[in-house]
């Protein structure tokens, strides 16, 4: 393996899961933590494993089954990831969003990312949906940005445009949508951390400060991806958990509570999802 993805790794995992599947999707859907639900509606689906796709990342944690669900869900063709990798598992930023570049390679033009987060801001609730208006990317700031590397001009340019990361059309019928259907929904900045380790008070406090209102370990790299070759992005986090500097004495977090409380914004998440793919068409 050379140090970068190159074009010929992400040109052998799009080939085979062409000839995996009779469908030819155009929107992307990536489902975040505890959240798999949504692509078992799916009619008739192919579904292929991860790890029989060449060169794929394949997920390690708990509640991340690691399958595409590729089929028909509300008109639309969609090409579903059951089970994303994070930087914290290992795999390098490129290598962690491959499964961005091989949805461009199969001629993906929408991407819906979905995660779990911590809620910063303080009006949140456990089991809120936020859409995401924009994002923080503290380990790409920092150096770990998925484009660092080789550019492949082909696809987008050297020094991508970021001013409206989340296409403010999708964002717009996704809330459209959620007051149609009575759900109230959050919009606010994704702070994306590298983890494993959740955020001491003192880094929670910093998230704060510095304009997040959910904190999360996934969707900021794998966003930068989908700008850079030019695919519109829908985001929305469900917070599964406070993530306040100052929380009530015995108040401590695990795997198991994040997943457990995600599963209450699950019915939410599936209306919101469905009813924008219905009406995908009113943002073209
Ligand atoms: N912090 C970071 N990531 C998370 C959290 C959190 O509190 N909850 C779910 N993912």
């Amino acid at each position: 393996m050379s140090q970068f993805v190159t074009t010929n790794e992400i040109k052998a995992a799009a080939d085979y899961i062409r000839e995996r599947t009779k469908y030819r999707p155009s929107v992307g859907l990536i489902l975040g933590s505890g959240l798999n639900s949504l692509a078992d509606t799916i009619d008739t689906p192919d579904i292929i494993p991860t790890g029989e796709i060449p060169n794929w990342p394949v997920s390690t944690v708990p509640g991340h089954v690691g399958r595409l669900v590729i089929g028909e869900l509300e008109g639309q063709s969609v090409l579903v990831l059951q089970g994303r990798t994070h930087f914290y598992e290992g795999y390098s930023m490129d290598r962690v969003t491959l499964p961005i570049r091989v949805m461009v390679a199969l001629g993906i033009q929408t991407i819906i990312v979905t995660n779990a987060s911590g809620g910063l801001n303080p009006a949140f609730q456990p089991g809120d949906l936020m859409i995401i208006r924009d994002h923080l990317n503290f380990p790409g700031m920092a150096g770990n940005n998925p484009l660092r590397g080789p550019n492949d001009e082909s696809i987008g340019p050297r020094f991508p445009d970021m001013t409206a990361p989340y296409d403010p059309a999708l964002r717009a019928l996704a809330h459209k949508v959620g007051d149609e259907a009575g759900i109230q929904l959050r919009e606010g900045v994704y702070a994306y951390v590298a983890g494993p380790s959740f955020e001491t008070p003192a880094e929670l406090r910093f998230l704060q400060f510095a304009g997040g209102d959910a904190v999360g370990m996934s969707t900021a790299p794998e966003v930068v991806v989908a700008r850079h070759a030019g695919v519109r992005v829908l985001g929305i986090s469900t917070v599964a958990n406070l993530a306040l500097p100052d929380p009530p004495p015995g108040l401590t977090l695990n795997h198991e509570e994040v997943l457990e409380m995600g599963q209450r914004a699950v019915p939410h998440l599936i209306t919101v999802v469905r009813g924008v793919l219905r009406r995908l068409d009113e943002t073209l």
